[in-house]
């Protein structure tokens, strides 16, 4: 296909991503002195930055590649909850977040002096189940207009209904993508493809003596959870695809690396985005690697722009 047709079909593309969200917040600031009241820095804050996390990372990826895309997601009916909703819909992504009163947004609060984190403060609370149960309904209304489902699983809670979310996708002929999370894959079940990465693999298949015993932990994976594929993520060693017609391996196209947080996220955003453009899983599997090796060389959470990665050649 030609990039120019490609982009084309990318402009059309419509994804549906419902999962954890969260909101990554720095707060910068300068240390002068010791607290009289405990032995600990005080930080007089000079500055603050804020990015959409988790799931919502999933979804500006696949906005900032010109695709349309929805998020599906709960948050708390609090501040940061708007925030996060702010940050989304400015980087094009369609949010339909569901405020739950009884939880606080998941908030990554890092406290930083001097480049140095002083502290990490996490806030997360589980959903309530009758909010995750009118998302589930409205997960099913929504369906109907996208061509390609992710659920990204960050172990909060928002995925109760997987095991319902991925049958509905399947009953209409929608694949599904999932990141998953955990030591029991068994919700994931009939899923169209996983996107574990490693450490996570090796928390379900057990350790790996070579390769070769890798390969068949993977396949042997994908077999008993009735996958159509296996992708799993190996940070240096690039990423693996196992099917039933057999496997196919790519190598990182990183030229550099100060960054690798949020680079799952790269992957399954720009994974299910190529699949919702018509491509083929081999091709788009490696756009997802060369987005991942792009995404890599910056700082932060940060994103993938089509300049960056349809580049003639
Ligand atoms: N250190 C690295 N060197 C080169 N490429 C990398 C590196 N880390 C990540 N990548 C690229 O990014 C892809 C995804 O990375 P990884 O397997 O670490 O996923 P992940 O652990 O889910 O990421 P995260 O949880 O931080 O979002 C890899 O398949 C590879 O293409
Ligand atoms: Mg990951």
């Amino acid at each position: 296909m030609k990039l120019s047709d490609l982009q084309a079909a990318i402009a059309g593309a419509r994804v549906l991503v419902a999962g954890d969200v969260m909101l990554d917040r720095y707060w910068f600031g300068d240390v002068e002195r010791i607290s009289p009241e405990a032995p600990v820095p005080v930080a007089r804050i000079r500055k603050s930055e804020e990015r959409a996390g988790g799931a919502a990372n999933v979804a500006r990826n696949i906005a900032a590649l010109g695709g349309k895309v929805e998020l599906l997601a709960v948050v708390g009916d609090d501040e940061a909850g708007g925030s996060l909703e702010k940050l989304l819909q400015a980087e094009g992504v369609a949010t339909r977040l569901y405020r739950d009163p009884g939880i606080a947004t998941t908030v990554k609060l890092r406290v930083l002096a001097k480049q140095q984190q002083l502290l990490r403060i996490d806030f997360e609370e589980t959903p309530s189940h009758d909010i995750l149960a009118d998302k589930l309904d409205e997960f099913r209304r929504v369906l109907a207009g996208v061509d390609v489902v992710i659920l990204s699983d960050y172990g909060k809670g928002g995925l109760l209904h997987v095991r319902e979310m991925i049958a509905a996708a399947k009953a209409v002929g929608k694949p599904v993508l999932v990141d998953p999370k955990g030591d029991d894959y068994t919700p994931y079940r009939g899923a169209t493809l996983l996107t574990p990465n490693r450490s996570e693999f090796k928390q379900v298949a057990g350790s790996w003596r070579d390769e070769a015993d890798f390969m068949m932990r993977a396949q042997a994976l994908r077999e008993q959870l009735d996958l159509d594929a296996l992708l799993i993520t190996r940070s240096e060693e690039g990423m693996t695809l196992f099917r039933s017609q057999g496997v196919a391996h790519q190598p990182t196209v990183a030229q550099e690396v100060f960054d690798v947080s949020g680079a799952g996220d790269t992957v399954i955003g720009t994974l299910g985005l190529m699949l919702a453009a018509g491509l083929a899983l081999p091709d788009a599997m490696a756009w997802s690697n060369r987005a991942a090796g792009v995404v890599v060389g910056k700082l932060g959470t940060a994103v993938v722009h089509p300049e960056e990665l349809f580049i003639e050649g």
